[in-house]
């Protein structure tokens, strides 16, 4: 470790939805800079452990590759098993010091330098907010957030509430009609680690939840919105995040067809579109939101319900080319239990395919700027750990 992190880090309340793992050695470089969705061999480890589900092969495989390059591996597996469920068991059970160790903020993600193993329990245990420790670095530029223009919307609108969270301390405890988290999940869970810079479009942004994480993980993403106060603390958010993000304000009927996106997010927005009363009659509004969606939707088309989800997707499966419909989960908020799926225009495997070429897989997307002095972050050595490296 350089200078700078030999003093200590200052601990903030940070939310977990933006917490990203930290740099892996090269044998587990796919585990980079990733969300803890994302990162399967340490949530593995943990749904083992906690919930009996799966093992612990993928966690023992990233364990040994990755000491491999310290030469200090784990030898005996069951040795190394029961240490490990002993310690994500202690972390369980709330062990808290020292908290995990942020090393560096960029593009609005805190990446992690230690304790991705204590993150993931905390995934698995459905926290939002965690203790963590900020690198100086780190610590400077995150508490330097500019609030001063979403203060001013918010006021002027007199805001109580929004549709989805706010990710600044300030507005921890406001409320917010979906949680966010669940389908945040489904979709990174769904999309995978992202490297390079697809596209997505996100219709019906809101306040832009979904765009600016999906910006977050490198997409170049665009959120349309019709709403002017939704979209004013949209625009506010997106300096306050720093992300670079295009909003559109606007309907999406209107929307300019001038290039196909890899994703389209289209989350409880849909249903504005139908008809008062089910018809086998295409026209309306309907009919325009499926001549948007033909030309606009490239591989993949992410979708959640209002409360007439069967009828959303005759429409589109019936009067578009994505004819593929995959249920990822059952949904709830504001009183309307929803689908949560994708449509595609070919099996949905080949479709996740294409969409991952498009976005430049393999060929080292946007990356953060680290000191290349930076070790290995936790877990790479065999356990026992040092202490200095709990986890
Ligand atoms: C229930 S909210 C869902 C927000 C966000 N997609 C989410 O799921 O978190 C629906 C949003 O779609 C917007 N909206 C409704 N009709 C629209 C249209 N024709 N064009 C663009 N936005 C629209 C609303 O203003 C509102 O912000």
């Amino acid at each position: 470790m350089g200078m700078a992190n030999s003093i200590r880090p200052t601990v903030y309340k940070v939310p977990l939805d933006l917490i990203f793992s930290g740099p892996f050695p090269a044998a587990s470089a796919p585990w980079s800079e990733v969300p803890l969705v994302n990162l399967e061999p340490h949530m593995s480890a943990v749904r083992a452990v906690l919930q009996r589900r799966g093992g612990l092969d993928a966690y023992w495989e990233y364990a040994r590759t990755s000491a491999g390059q310290t030469g200090n591996g784990p030898a005996d597996r069951r040795v190394w098993e029961e240490e490990v469920a002993r310690r994500i068991r202690r972390y369980a059970r709330g062990w808290m010091q020292p908290p995990p160790t942020v090393g560096w903020y960029d593009r609005d993600r805190l990446i992690l330098e230690d304790g991705h193993l204590r993150c993931c329990v905390y995934k698995v245990q459905g926290k939002s907010w965690i203790r963590a420790g900020l690198r100086p670095d780190a610590a400077s530029r995150w508490s330097a957030r500019p609030t001063e223009p979403l203060m001013r919307a918010v006021a002027r609108q007199k805001r109580k509430s929004f549709y989805t969270p706010i990710d600044h301390e300030l507005f921890r405890r406001r409320k917010s009609s979906r949680k966010g988290t669940d389908r945040l999940d489904l979709i990174r869970g769904f999309l995978g680690p992202i490297r390079g810079r697809p596209s997505v479009l996100d219709v019906g942004c809101n306040i832009g939840y979904y765009s600016f994480h999906l910006a977050r993980q490198g997409f170049d993403a665009v959120g349309v919105e019709s709403d002017a106060q939704h979209f004013e603390v949209a625009a506010s958010l997106r300096q306050m995040y720093g992300l670079d993000v295009e909003l559109w304000q606007g309907p999406f009927e209107s929307y300019p067809r001038t290039r196909r996106f890899d994703v389209v997010l289209g989350l409880t927005v849909f249903w504005h579109f139908l008809p008062p009363e089910p018809s086998p009659d295409l026209q309306g509004p309907a009919r325009i939101l499926v001549e948007q969606l033909e030309a606009l939707v490239g591989h993949t088309l992410i979708w959640e319900s209002g409360s007439r989800a069967s009828e959303e997707i005759d429409l589109i499966c019936r009067n578009t080319g994505l004819r593929h419909f995959t249920l990822l989960g059952e949904t709830s908020g504001t009183g309307v239990e929803r689908k949560f799926g994708v449509f595609t225009r070919v099996p949905v495997n080949e479709a996740v395919a294409q969409m991952r070429r498009a976005g430049g897989e393999g060929t080292g997307g946007p990356r953060a700027q680290m000191p290349s002095s930076s070790a290995a972050p936790d877990a790479v050595s065999a356990l026992p750990t040092p202490a200095s490296r709990a986890d």
